[in-house]
């Protein structure tokens, strides 16, 4: 993990070495490379740089909301973390409680705590278990790293208590295919009757594995998990870390399918990566269970709501809205599709799958290079022609800013299905 020319370490998610690029400055959706040319960020940063780099607005925000608070408490409120909580509330569909935190991971892990203290609170101690997706992501650290369901991004490995069960996702691992709604809902049925529903707490869900390989459900899933999650009393936890604030087409993915979660986890997008903010969302009636049966909280994180986060949040808020995101998101969708299909039937290519600004190139073996090994030569060749992919487990992950201009759109898709074509070429050249 040592780095030669800094004091720190960096790894991906699996704990792998990265090559020491350095990031030295950024405008818009574009980046320089130490000893590259510049390249556009077709990864949003980390799934969070939503808006890009340096936006005059956001950065003013920043320097006003400064000079006007540094620093609020978590013990205390600020106006702005009363109307970014208010304006979230509202987003969400309406009466929610919000808590803020200053991670995904740290999220998750205040939502699974309630869901366990609901119950308790309820007269149901034994309501523990966890249950999470094969190959979702929830955070790698804490107890977030075992609600995580892909094996390689947990640190300290499986769990080794069994409050934390892992089911499948919505994609069958073997083969690739999407289970059909029936069969989600009979894998479901059988672990709920095999742990026993008076044991599970929550099931925690992202409206897409992205992580995981971009894994998109069959158009029902969350309103199937909504209906299993009311009959058997489980608390429906939806993260939308990655898919929240827009990625989506909507506000928040799981709108697409109008359901109301009883938690959401956010994170990442709700600054626009400006600021390290993150919250989660309870319905009001779970946070009115807790008061009534006195269920202290003690979530004191101190700089959770700070002020500046909380300002740049509604300023980032405002723009998406203001400027029509969503909308543009899911017209983006649409040339992004038909453009990534024109490649869909080259031999390295396995499934194209995705929506909104979130897309998976999934490669398969080809000419004795392994699909893991085609993605990354993949993502090179993309980042050698001034655009940033991330490649890992035979897939290139594609979520650009939201506001991607359509000359950045047409340069994204450009970089991306010319290196497809030229490494097909390469490799059947052998
Ligand atoms: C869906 C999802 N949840 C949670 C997290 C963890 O967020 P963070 O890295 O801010 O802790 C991530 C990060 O990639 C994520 O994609």
């Amino acid at each position: 993990m040592k780095n030669n020319s800094t004091s720190q370490w960096i790894e991906d998610f699996e704990g792998n070495n990265m090559p020491e690029t350095i990031v030295s400055s950024g405008c818009g959706g574009w980046v320089n490379i130490e000893g590259n040319e510049r390249a556009y960020e077709a990864v949003s940063g980390h799934s969070c740089l939503n808006l890009g780099h340096g936006h005059s607005e956001l950065i003013d925000v920043v320097a006003d909301s400064l000079k006007n608070l540094s620093y609020c408490s978590p013990e205390h409120l600020s106006p702005s973390s009363i109307a970014l909580s208010e304006r979230l509330s509202t987003l969400l569909g309406g009466n929610y409680m919000v808590k803020y935190s200053l991670s995904g991971s740290s999220s998750n892990e205040i939502a699974l705590s309630i869901a366990r203290r609901r119950w308790k609170a309820l007269g149901h101690a034994n309501k523990t278990v966890c249950i999470s997706l094969d190959r979702s992501y929830h955070g790698n650290l804490g107890q977030a790293q075992y609600v995580t369901g892909f094996e390689a991004f947990r640190v300290e490995g499986r769990p080794d208590n069994t409050d934390f069960v892992h089911i499948s996702s919505a994609r069958n691992a073997n083969t690739g295919a999407l289970f059909s709604l029936t069969e989600i809902q009979t894998q479901i049925e059988n672990t709920v009757a095999s742990i026993g529903a008076e044991r599970i707490a929550c099931l925690f869900v992202e409206p897409v594995n992205f992580a995981g390989g971009v894994i998109v459900p069959p158009k029902g899933y969350l309103k199937l998990l909504r209906k299993l999650c009311d009959q058997y009393e489980i608390t429906l936890i939806v993260d939308e870390v990655i898919t929240g604030f827009g990625r989506s087409g909507a506000w928040f993915a799981f709108q697409q399918e109008m359901i109301r979660p009883d938690i959401v986890t956010m994170g990442k997008g709700i600054t626009a990566g400006y600021f390290p903010l993150a919250a989660v969302a309870v319905d009001k009636r779970i946070y009115d269970e807790l008061q009534h049966h006195q269920v202290p909280l003690k979530m004191v994180i101190t700089m959770a709501g700070h002020p500046v986060g909380c300002s740049i949040a509604l300023k980032a808020i405002e723009i998406v809205e203001r400027d029509n995101l969503c909308a543009q998101v899911t017209s983006n969708e649409q040339v992004i599709r038909a453009t990534l299909n024109l490649i869909a039937d080259l031999p390295i290519i396995s499934e194209i799958r995705g929506f909104g600004h979130m897309w998976g190139l999934e490669f398969c073996d080809f000419n004795g290079y392994s699909s893991a090994n085609i993605a990354t030569q993949v993502a090179q060749d993309c980042e050698h022609n001034g655009c940033i992919v991330a490649a890992a487990d035979g897939i290139i992950r594609i979520n650009p800013p939201l506001n991607m201009s359509e000359d950045e759109c047409d340069h994204m898709l450009k970089v991306i299905t010319d290196a497809v074509n030229t490494i097909t070429a390469n490799l059947a050249a052998g």
